[in-house]
């Protein structure tokens, strides 16, 4: 199947990184105009619209932090002025904030995560609902994580933010159908991306992860970014209100494969 997204208009939440900067390749290889934003890597996203650029792609690169509403009400007010509004957003910028136990955890850190994951996410697909509504079309799809499902100590806020996703994605999925709007998540499990790079770099916390990963590896961020554009295009038109887990079967508990 050969996807195309000519004329569509793309923003990428976090697009200087990891899986952002392979879904913004992604939809751009596909044809579509990518907007994407960045914040902790500027140099990356130069670097990145540099390609694009070379490329001959139309795109557009925003300094924003999406916790901030005011930051994110400018991105799309740049995105109206460019190309008249948008299609597909896709909220990836995320962050999994660093590891301590509930008893353990300063406040302000914990609400960080979920400022950044959850109210940013929110205040991106308000943004872009008020804009994918009256147009009677558009995809909003949100890259959660299999911590939307799998506990994980150490990392409360990260997988209840993503569990929070979860629900937003239904919910908003539900306001959204009656007007053919698609709402949809993505939970990858574990990628190789500068996240994790302490635990895959490790071959101790390595060969512990890769326990974890019935197809034995870790998954390549090209591997999300695909199935993001097979998710946002027509080839899935009659998926919504779904998160779909992409994750190696790490939410298929290998461990009962030893019993139970
Ligand atoms: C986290 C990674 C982690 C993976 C599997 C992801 O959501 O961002 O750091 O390796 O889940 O636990």
């Amino acid at each position: 199947m050969n996807i195309r997204l000519e004329w569509k208009r793309a923003l990428v939440t976090g697009g200087s990184s990891g899986i952002g900067t392979a879904i913004v390749r992604a939809l751009a290889d596909a044809g579509a105009k990518v907007a994407f934003t960045y914040r902790s890597h500027p140099e990356a996203a130069e670097v990145l619209m540099e390609t694009l650029r070379q490329e001959g792609r139309e795109a557009i690169s925003v300094e924003a932090d999406v916790s901030d509403p005011t930051a994110v009400k400018a991105v799309f007010e740049r995105m109206d002025l460019a190309w008249g509004g948008i299609d597909i957003l896709i909220n990836n910028a995320g962050m999994d904030g660093e590891r301590a136990l509930s008893w353990e955890t300063d406040l302000p850190s914990w609400r960080k995560v979920f400022e950044v994951n959850l109210f940013g996410a929110f205040y991106c697909a308000s943004e872009a609902l008020k804009r994918m509504v009256p147009q009677k079309g558009g995809v909003v799809l949100g890259i959660s994580s299999v911590h939307e499902e799998i506990a994980w100590s150490g990392y409360s806020a990260y997988a209840a933010s993503k569990a929070a996703l979860g629900m937003l994605t239904k919910t908003l999925a539900q306001e959204a159908a009656p007007h053919g709007v698609r709402v949809l998540g993505l939970a990858p499990g574990a990628i190789k991306t500068p996240i994790n790079r302490s635990v895959w770099s490790d071959p101790k916390g390595l060969e512990d992860l890769l326990r974890k990963i019935p197809l034995n590896r870790l998954g390549e961020p090209e591997e999300i970014a695909r199935l993001a554009v097979i998710l946002v295009s027509d080839a899935a038109s009659y998926l919504t209100g779904r998160t779909v887990f992409v994750d190696g079967g790490m939410t298929d508990y290998p461990d009962f494969a030893h019993g139970g």
